[in-house]
């Protein structure tokens, strides 16, 4: 199949395409996603052969506004539009109640989906244009960092989708943050672009999944199936080295051998001339490191590298996101030095 490059102006091409049944992909302000027509049982399954995805791991639903919620959901708490309110359009799903007219293949069974209402100008004319809910997963194959931006996406799709639009670098470079609104309290199921802060100045307290934190057990099912898999993945292997910016640094230094690579803070990378290296940039700007994090993961592919260690941001604000990915790059293979 050959894959359309389509740019911002190319709406009713790229509208047209999810009409069809076909699979498109689409810039969101978090990460590039792989759309589909969400009520089309069959182009949604055709998402899961092009990821290499299992069949097990729901997806989630892109609307225009909060309108739309009723159409697919039931059940629906008030504090889902407390949450569309302040947050959306932006980096929020909210996993609710779904009605019948859902299909199967969009929830992986559940009774519940997922519906995030996303910010990208470009991602929005879209859907508009569309008129249909878009079922959208992130735009790699399944394991590989998210692409998070047009190129990226096609190093994994070119050929196996039947466009892409392209609408530049996303500006937050992590997925939406994940709240299932279904339980009391609610729970962060993945954290991502709006913070753990910002959702409990809304809805008091928060219970966080423990996938989030830590490596789930064989007989554990974290309530996102997708956080159960090893995800964001490089070939060689990650470790993450956790603790104050220059003691962590100091820490790969000693550590470092022939053949490893690194992902530092922009002011240690003096550190680390003549060895592979991404720069996540400075220690102070998490939402940077946030922007790069799957660029500088995916970057490592390229190259000879044969253990990647990692500095991470600590885990306020949008930290937890960064710190999350990392940490699941790395299997949760993780030296804290503090
Ligand atoms: O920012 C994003 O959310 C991006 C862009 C494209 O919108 N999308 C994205 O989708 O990250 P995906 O499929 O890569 O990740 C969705 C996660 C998976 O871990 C999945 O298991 C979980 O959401 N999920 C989807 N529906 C769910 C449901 N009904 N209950 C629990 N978890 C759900
Ligand atoms: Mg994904």
């Amino acid at each position: 199949m050959q894959t359309k490059r389509l740019s911002s102006h190319d709406i009713a091409a790229a509208s047209e395409i999810l009409h069809r049944g076909g699979l498109l992909g689409i810039p969101t302000e978090t990460v590039y996603g792989l759309g589909a027509n969400g009520l089309n049982s069959e182009a949604v399954s055709h998402i899961f052969q092009a990821k290499g995805r299992p069949q097990d791991n729901p997806l989630i639903l892109h609307v225009p506004c909060a309108d739309w919620l009723e159409r697919y959901c039931t059940d629906i708490p008030d504090t889902a539009y407390l949450l569309a309110n302040r947050f959306w359009p932006g980096p929020l799903t909210m996993i609710l109640r779904r009605k019948p007219v859902v299909p199967d293949a969009v929830t992986a069974g559940l009774d519940t989906v997922g519906m995030r209402c996303p910010a990208h100008p470009v991602c929005r004319a879209i859907i508009a244009a569309a008129d249909v809910p878009v079922a959208a997963p992130s735009g790699n194959t399944s394991g590989r960092p998210s692409p998070t931006n047009a190129a990226d996406m096609l190093e994994d799709m070119d050929g196996k989708i039947d466009g892409i639009v392209d609408g530049g670098p996303c500006s937050v470079g992590v997925e939406s943050t994940i709240i299932d609104l279904t339980e009391q309290p609610p729970r962060l199921l993945r954290p991502g672009g709006i913070t753990l802060e910002q959702l409990r100045d809304v809805l008091g307290e928060v219970a966080v999944d423990p996938a989030v934190t830590r490596l789930m057990g064989k007989d554990e099912h974290p309530r996102a199936p997708g956080m159960k898999y090893r995800h964001y993945a490089p070939k060689a292997p990650v470790t993450v080295v956790k603790g104050a910016p220059a003691a962590a640094a100091e820490y790969i230094r000693a550590h470092l051998a022939p053949g490893d690579g690194v992902i530092c803070f922009d002011e240690y990378a003096p550190l680390f001339a003549g060895y592979p290296l991404e720069q996540l940039g400075p220690s102070t700007d998490v939402p940077e490191q946030a922007r790069r994090v799957f660029e500088a993961l995916r970057w490592f592919d390229g190259t000879e590298a044969t253990h990647i260690w990692a500095q991470c941001p600590d885990t306020t604000g949008i930290g937890l996101a960064v710190a999350n990915r990392l940490n699941k790059a790395a299997g949760f293979h993780i030296i804290d030095i503090e």
